[in-house]
Parts: structure tokens; sequence; C-alpha cells
């Protein structure tokens, strides 16, 4: 998709805007990604098997090694550090409000998060188990079998692993932002600052692709953070879908930095910076970014941006490693 000239953007967004608008006042929950009957039983044991090192092949390595609860899920890196310290090509993704989102990862390559799971707990450079060897050597703890034996009532089993995984992620919903308060009619709940961003939002067409109620439209895009990364591509085998990426949620992005799949900016004004001057016009390859920079607008509107950007911030749950098995 091309972006479009300013006129026509500001039309556009203001649609949308409305919109969006309403769909974000209207989520008061996120649905839970993965419905299974005794769905709180199995978002505990989740709970367990997230912070469980057993889940990798050296027990040194649990889905909270990346994923903290103190920095939104994230670990604050530019890009992921894996098993023995090695240095990964991407950005750790929040888990937060995950029920929004209609593929994972940052090439969207994990329809459900069942299936997301077993990536990092198979990948060598990650957690580097396999499966089966998991199902045996938690099958040999008797909380493990127990708890899987009341969530699922079967022993400790693979569909188990995933689903249990997927019910606690599916409880990590951030609530009650500034902004959802605002939308929701309280006008104190921003200040003017962060509303002229808001306004300022909808006029740059950032709102174009960062609509609805998490503030993704759930597409990919590619918008030259970096060209080294085939991104979608990869996936679709599509030519025009290399150095794609899905646009990420805005929901608690104050929280989440570095930025972009490769942790290219370490703060939102860098982010804003760069949609208003940096981007190159064309690949190495010729394939021409999905977005034109805003060549236009002033520096001054990156502060209110950034403000509005801010208001973003829920409550989010609190999570603290729980005593394991
Ligand atoms: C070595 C660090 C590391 C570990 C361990 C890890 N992750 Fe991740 N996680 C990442 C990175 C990096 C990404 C983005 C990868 C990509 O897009 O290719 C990611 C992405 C995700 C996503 C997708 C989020 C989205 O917005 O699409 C989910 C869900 C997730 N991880 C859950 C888990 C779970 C559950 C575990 C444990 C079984 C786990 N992760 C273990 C680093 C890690
Ligand atoms: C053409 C679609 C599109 C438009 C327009 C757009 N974005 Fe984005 N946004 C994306 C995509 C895709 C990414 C991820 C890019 C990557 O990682 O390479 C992203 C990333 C971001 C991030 C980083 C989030 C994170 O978790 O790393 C922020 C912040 C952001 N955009 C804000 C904005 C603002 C502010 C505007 C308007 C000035 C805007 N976006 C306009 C698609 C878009």
């Amino acid at each position: 998709m091309k972006f479009l000239s300013p006129r026509l953007t500001a039309t556009t967004a203001l649609g949308c805007a409305l919109a969006c608008a309403a769909a974000l006042a209207q989520t008061a929950t996120v649905p839970s990604p993965s419905d299974n009957s005794g769905a709180t039983k199995a978002a505990a044991l989740g709970k367990l098997l997230f912070f469980d090192p057993r889940l990798s092949g050296d027990n040194k390595m649990s889905c909270a090694t990346c994923h903290e609860p103190e920095k939104a899920f994230t670990d604050g890196l530019k890009t992921a550090k894996g098993a023995a310290g090695k240095s990964l090509k991407r950005n750790t993704q929040s888990l937060f409000n995950l029920g929004l989102y209609s593929a994972y990862f940052w090439d969207g390559r994990a329809n459900t998060l069942e299936e997301q799971a077993w990536a990092p707990i198979r990948a060598a450079d990650e957690m580097n188990q396999d499966p089966d060897e998991l199902v045996r050597e938690l099958s040999a703890v008797p909380g493990y079998v127990q708890q899987f034996q009341s969530a699922f009532g079967t022993g400790v089993t693979k569909e188990g692993i995933a689903s249990a995984l997927a019910a606690f992620e599916g409880t990590l919903i951030t609530r009650n932002s500034p902004f959802d308060r605002f939308l929701a009619g309280d006008k104190s709940a921003l200040s003017e600052e962060a509303r002229e961003g808001w306004h300022l939002f909808q006029d740059a067409g950032c709102i174009r692709c960062h609509s609805g109620p998490a503030l993704t439209d759930n597409k990919f895009y590619r918008l030259g953070v970096d060209y080294r990364d085939p991104g979608r591509g990869a996936i679709t085998g599509n030519k025009r879908d290399m150095h794609a990426f899905r646009t990420p949620s805005l929901r608690d992005v104050a929280r989440t930095g570095p930025y972009m799949h490769d942790g290219s900016f370490d703060t939102l004004e860098q982010v804003v910076q760069f949609y208003f001057r940096s981007t190159p016009s064309a690949s190495a390859d010729g394939l021409t970014i999905d977005f034109e920079p805003l060549m236009g607008r002033s520096f001054s509107e990156i502060a209110p941006i950034v403000m509005f950007l801010d208001s973003l911030t829920g409550e989010a749950p609190e999570i603290s490693p729980p005593r394991l098995p």
C-alpha cells in the first residue's frame, strides 16, 4: 500500500479515527486467545511453565528470561539474547494484549499462540528443547502431573503445554490507559499536549496502519527500517512482502523499547523522527517502501505525538515469579 497525499490522508484518517475510536472504547477486555474449559486452571499452569527453565534444553532459560514481567514482557534489549548469550536478529516483542493480533511474530509466521509457543522452545539458538523430551521431563514432576490432570484431564501432553502457555498469555491484558479514559468521555485524562498529539497522529496518517483496538491493522509493511531481514517475504515467498513486518500494537508502547523489529531506535522520539525524515525511498533490490516520509511536517510535532503515545500505557496485571513444582 502506498502512503497517501496529505489531503487524502486527513479525510481517510478522520473516517477511520471515528470508527477506530469507537472500537477502542469498546475494548474493556481483550478476548482470550484460547478457550478451554478449565481456562483459569490452564492459565495458572501456563504461568508455571512460562517461568520454568525446565522448558529449555539446558534448564537455564525460561520464557521469562526474555519476556520479563517488569519490562512489559520484553527484555529491554535491541535484539534478544539467546542460548549462551548469542545475540539474535530480532527485538523481543511484548506479550500484552496478544488476543488483538491475528498473527504472531514480526513476520506473522504463527497463526495461533499455541503454534507460536513451540518456536522458541525448539529453536536451537533459543531454548533448544525437544518437545517429547520436555513431556518426559515434566511427567517426572508430580506437581505438574497433578496440574495437567486438573486443567485438561490428561497427563502432560504437548497440546496441554501449548494451551496452558496460551491461556496464561491471554491474561496479560492492560486496561484503563489515559487514552481509554479519554475516549470514554473523560476529557481531562489527556493533557492538552497529548490531545494535540492524538490530533497530529491522525493528521500525519499514523492511524492508517495503527488503527483499531490495539492500534494495529494486523497487516505487513516495508518501512525501510533495515533491508537485511527478509521479514514477511521469507514466509510468503512473494517479492512484494520482502522486508515487510507486522504493524505493532501501540498500546503500552512507552514501556516496550527499543523499537522496530531490529530494535533500531531507543526512543519514541527517534521513531517519530524516522517517520518525519529519514526513510530511504527504495531498497537495494529496487523495492519501494510502503510509506512516504512526512517531509512537510515540523519537528515541533514530535513531542506532542510522543505525549499521545505515552497516554496509551494501561494498568498491567501484577505478575511475579511463582514457586515451581
Ligand atoms: C531468547 C529469548 C526468547 C525466549 C526464551 C522466548 N522468547 Fe518469545 N520472543 C522473542 C523474540 C526475539 C520474539 C520476536 C521473534 C520474531 O519475530 O521472529 C518473540 C516473540 C514472541 C511472541 C509473539 C508476540 C507477538 O506480538 O506476535 C510470543 C507470543 C512469545 N514470544 C511468547 C514466548 C513464550 C511463550 C516463550 C516460552 C515458551 C518465549 N516467548 C520464549 C524472544 C524470546
Ligand atoms: C504504512 C503503515 C504505517 C504507518 C503509516 C505508520 N506506521 Fe508505525 N509501524 C508500522 C510498521 C510495519 C512498524 C514495524 C516496522 C519494523 O519493525 O520494521 C511500525 C512501528 C512503529 C513503532 C514502533 C513500535 C514497536 O513496538 O517497536 C511506533 C512507535 C510507531 N510505528 C508509531 C507510528 C507513528 C507515530 C506514525 C505516524 C507518524 C506511524 N507509526 C505510521 C506501520 C506504520
